[in-house]
């Protein structure tokens, strides 16, 4: 695990409010969350399971993350409410290929926890984080039918980069548009601090 994530980690376990006035805790996934994160993969109703890229409900798949957590590549943050894993944000790197300095976000929130902010808390953490730990910008990949999250990462900034027409295929091998959308992490200062 890089120096700086590391360092960027100690401000977590962190409490945020939803907009209901529930608290929520933000931390990074741990080897003993296997059965709860496990949950949150099986509260996800079929339809919108399919979208997901691995075979989130069997539990081989979660134990593997679990069991080989290296926040260097992925770095899942959990919102957990009342204790049980309610939502996740999850921070992918390439480390190393000229994908390096983008990172890549996905996010999940169970059911009955949705509408309250939790998405936007968890987003909200894994961009800064991004960018403190030096990565350039951040994408987010979803299948054309995934309109609440396209909106919602609108709002967080995002803007499309791409749309590819029937380009993905899911489980059931039916064919769906492809949309990458992207953030730029690099400030405007940022950019005017170069050649001074
Ligand atoms: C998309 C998803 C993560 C949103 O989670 P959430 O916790 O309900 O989102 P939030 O409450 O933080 O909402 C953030 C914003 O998105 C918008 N939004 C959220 N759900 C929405 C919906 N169903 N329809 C329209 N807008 C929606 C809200 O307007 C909100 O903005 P506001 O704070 O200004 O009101 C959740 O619905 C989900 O897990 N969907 C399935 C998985 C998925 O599509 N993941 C994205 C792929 S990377």
């Amino acid at each position: 695990m890089s120096f700086s994530i590391e360092l960027e980690l100690q401000r977590f376990p962190k409490v945020v409010q939803l907009k209901d006035g529930t608290k929520a805790t933000l931390r990074p996934l741990r080897r003993d969350d296997e059965k709860d994160f496990h949950g949150l993969f099986l509260s996800i109703p079929e339809p919108e399971r399919m979208f997901i890229k691995h075979r989130v409900a069997e539990i081989e798949t979660i134990r593997d993350w679990c069991r080989n957590i290296d926040y260097g590549r992925n770095l899942p943050l959990v919102g957990l409410v009342g204790g049980k894993i309610a939502g996740d944000a999850t921070l992918h790197q390439q480390l190393g290929g000229w994908k390096r300095h983008v990172g890549r976000v996905s996010v999940l929130v169970h059911p009955e926890f949705r509408e309250r902010g939790l998405a936007r808390a968890l987003i909200s953490e894994i961009v800064e984080i991004a960018r403190q730990i030096g990565l350039e910008k951040v994408e987010a990949e979803f299948i054309g039918e995934q309109a609440a999250a396209i909106k919602m990462f609108a709002l967080l900034g995002f803007s499309q980069l791409l749309r590819l027409g029937n380009y993905v295929k899911d489980m059931q091998a039916n064919s769906h548009d492809y949309i990458l959308m992207g953030l730029d992490l690099k400030t405007d200062e940022e950019y005017a601090g170069v050649g001074g």
